[in-house]
């Protein structure tokens, strides 16, 4: 381990797609601890396996890091860094109750001096007017003068081995200048990247927030107008890549919003807004366009379709491609609607586990691709590299003669189609 420092003791609380890479980066310079409430998450990296795929074996393996679901095993650290998730309920409201209960598992075991860090992605004011108040309630602590306060939001891209922690621009702000300066000090050892001194916590939580409702917000400008050219009979892919070629064009394509992030945090963003009497209109309206997505595409696709229930095989059923994340799968809503309009549907995934398919949306994925079975209809849903690889023979396999392509991520543009096979492209 190099530039240890034995005099800070950091405890990461919640080991998933966030805190897992960061608490194994951490530990190559301080004593770490990462805490989780699931025992079988425990359990499982214990045995150096990573389900979020975010990790090798081997760094799990050489890391000094401690990984626990003992309370008792933190008391001794004085950094908390909380990674929990931040869902929004059925409502879409935001529900802060992973965060409540890691700041009382922290606030149950800090000592004076203590600093707490929050990860996870809130709206303007959580980690100051929510967490603050639950951490000194539950260690009778008085916030900002016996523990102190922190935010530095995440910007990690499940999938992405290049924008890594260690390499991007780490945003901090501290509840006063010597917290500051100890998360740029603790961050600085961490990343070969920037480390951002925001102006303070607020800015620093309003910064994550926004950068994923612009993204929202960019891509519902791209699903809108790809309902447009649907209608008026242009390609949308056509148009993007003329576009494309002006210096300050957005390079954003349509397709399906799911996951935890994007599709998410601009509700965080709503909420705070409606809190303070704004009335958030392009934010809520891109969410609006993005989760129309999948009653758009089941329209389209079926409107190549002669009468009748068809077969459809669906490819791809994680939130993006190449990582095995279903949370928030919109392509679930696909397969939901389409089995809706009459339609028989097979799925399979490259990437996703079968049984948390089964269990989160009832979807029996398929072992393996039978090439033995053509359906009526392909659906290229996440463009999984496997998927993406298929050259004409594979993909003309997987579909009947008279049937229908629907590449939904431009992921076989380049495949020339047999004569029979109508292509639908989003
Ligand atoms: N995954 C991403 O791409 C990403 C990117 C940027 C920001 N974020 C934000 O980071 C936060 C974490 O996201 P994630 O994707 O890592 O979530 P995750 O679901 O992958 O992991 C969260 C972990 O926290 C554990 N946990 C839940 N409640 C806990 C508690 N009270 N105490 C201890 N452990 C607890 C869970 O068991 C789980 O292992 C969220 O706010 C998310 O919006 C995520």
């Amino acid at each position: 381990m190099k530039n240890q420092n034995p005099s800070q003791k950091i405890a990461v609380i919640g080991l998933g797609y966030v805190g897992l890479p960061l608490a194994l980066a951490l530990a190559k310079h301080f004593p770490v601890i990462g805490f989780d409430v699931s025992s079988a998450r425990i359990t499982a990296l214990g045995v150096f396996e990573d389900a979020t795929n975010e990790v090798e074996p081997d760094e799990l393996r050489e890391t000094s890091m401690i990984f626990s679901d003992q309370v008792d095993d933190i008391m001794a650290c004085d950094t908390f860094i909380v990674t929990v998730p931040t869902p929004v309920d059925d409502d879409n409201t935001p529900n802060l109750g992973a965060v409540l209960s890691a700041c009382q598992t922290v606030g149950s075991v800090m000592k004076p001096g203590a600093v707490v860090v929050f990860e996870s992605t809130v709206y303007p004011g959580v980690t100051e007017d929510v967490c603050g108040p639950a951490l000194a309630a539950a260690s009778g602590l008085v916030c900002g003068e016996d523990f102190y306060l922190g935010y530095s939001p995440e910007r990690v891209n499940p999938g992405d081995r290049e924008h890594t922690i260690e390499r991007i621009t780490k945003v901090v702000a501290g509840q006063n200048p010597v917290v500051t300066k100890k998360l740029l000090d603790m961050y600085g050892a961490v990343t070969s990247g920037n480390v951002f001194e925001a102006k303070d916590i607020k800015t620093a939580e309003a910064a994550k927030v926004i950068e994923n409702a612009q993204r929202d917000i960019n891509i519902a400008f791209i699903n809108e107008i790809s309902m447009i050219f649907n209608k008026a009979g242009i390609s949308t892919k056509d148009v993007l890549e003329a576009a494309n070629t002006k210096w300050n064009f957005l390079n954003f394509t349509p397709g399906l919003v799911g996951g935890h992030c994007i599709g998410v945090d601009p509700f965080y963003l709503a909420h705070l807004s409606r809190e303070l009497g704004h009335d958030p209109e392009i934010i809520l309206a891109g969410r609006r366009i993005n989760d129309g997505m999948a009653s758009f595409i089941t329209k389209s696709i079926c409107s190549n379709f002669d009468e009748g229930p068809k077969h459809i095989l669906v490819l791809g059923l994680t939130f993006k491609e190449n990582v095995p994340d279903l949370r928030n799968s919109k392509v679930a809503d696909l397969i939901s609607c389409l089995q809706n309009a009459g339609h028989r549907i097979s799925v399979h995934d490259a990437f996703a586990d079968k049984d948390e398919a089964k269990a989160e949306y009832g979807i029996e994925l398929l072992s393996d691709l039978g090439l033995d079975q053509a359906a009526d209809c392909v659906v290229g849903a996440v463009g999984h590299e496997i998927y993406r690889a298929f050259d004409a023979a594979t993909l003309s396999a997987l579909v009947t003669p008279n049937g229908v392509v629907a590449d939904l991520k431009g992921i076989w543009s380049d495949i020339e189609l047999g004569s029979g096979l109508k292509r639908w492209n989003l």
